[in-house]
C-alpha cells in the first residue's frame, strides 16, 4: 500500500469539486460486475459527459507527472479515472475488482493489479466513508486528506464503510503494471526510493549511483511486460 500525499493541490481539489457538483450522477451499481454489483450503493458521475471526461484526463495528467505514482506503480495503461459519491446511508461492502476490464470505448483491455483512490473530500466533511483495505497483517483502514491518494493490490479484498453524515467525494482508477507481481514492484520501488534519496547526499560517488541504476533499470528488463 501506498500513500500519495497531494497528487492534486487543494486548488484544484477545489476545481474538480466545483465540475463534479454541476456534473449528471448515475447510479453506481451499473458499473460493478457481478456479485459486486450487490453490495455497492453509491453514485457515480456520468463518464459520458465531457466535462467529466476533461476532468478524467486532468488526473491521468496528474498521475503520469507524479515520479512517487510511477516509481511505485509501474503504469503501463491506466483507466479513464472515475468519480464517486457516498451520500448519507451509502456504502460499498467487500469486493474484489474484475481483474481484466474494457478500456472504455475501445476494444483494449486492463488487467487490474493496483487500484487507486484520491480523495476529494476532507476527513472531516463526513462520518464513517473509511476504504477498509484486507491486508496479510489484518485491515488497514485509509481516509485520507482531500487531494492525497492510496495504491493498493487489486487482488485485496475491500469496503468502504457506510457514510453515517455528509458526503464522501473520491476518483477511483486501476493500473496495469509493467511488473504484475506486487512483491517484485514493491521492491523495484524500495529501490528506487533509496536512488532518490542517494541522488540528493553529496556524499555518494557518481559511480556507486551510476551501479545501482544499472542494477534497477536491468530489475525492471527482467521483470517487466509490454
Ligand atoms: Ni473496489
Amino acid at each position: 500500500m501506498v500513500l500519495i500525499e497531494q497528487l492534486l493541490t487543494k486548488d484544484e481539489v477545489v476545481q474538480f469539486r466545483h465540475k463534479l457538483y454541476q456534473a449528471p450522477w448515475i447510479d453506481g451499481k451499473g458499473t460493478a460486475m457481478g456479485m459486486a454489483a450487490d453490495v455497492k450503493q453509491n453514485a457515480q458521475a456520468d463518464a459520458n459527459h465531457s466535462d467529466i471526461q476533461t476532468l478524467s484526463n486532468l488526473l491521468l495528467s496528474k498521475l503520469g507527472n507524479s515520479p512517487q505514482v510511477v516509481s511505485a506503480a509501474l503504469p503501463n495503461r491506466i483507466f479513464p479515472p472515475c468519480f464517486n459519491r457516498y451520500s448519507q446511508g451509502e456504502t460499498y461492502g467487500y469486493h474484489v475488482d474484475a481483474a481484466i476490464m474494457r478500456m472504455p470505448n475501445s476494444h483494449e483491455v486492463l488487467r487490474s493489479d493496483i487500484s487507486m483512490t484520491t480523495f476529494l473530500s476532507e476527513p472531516d466533511e463526513y462520518q464513517g466513508g473509511e476504504l477498509i483495505i484486507s491486508t496479510e497483517f489484518g485491515e488497514q483502514k485509509v481516509k485520507l486528506a482531500a487531494g492525497d491518494a492510496v495504491l493498493y493490490p487489486s487482488s485485496s479484498l475491500h469496503r468502504v464503510t457506510p457514510v453515517t453524515e455528509g458526503e464522501r467525494l473520491a476518483a477511483i482508477t486501476w493500473i496495469q503494471s509493467l511488473v504484475s507481481d506486487s512483491a517484485m514492484r514493491d521492491t523495484l520501488y524500495q529501490l528506487d526510493q533509496s536512488i532518490q534519496t542517494l541522488v540528493n547526499n553529496p556524499a555518494i560517488r557518481r559511480e556507486e549511483l551510476d551501479r545501482l541504476h544499472h542494477v534497477y533499470h536491468n530489475l525492471i528488463r527482467q521483470h517487466s511486460q509490454v
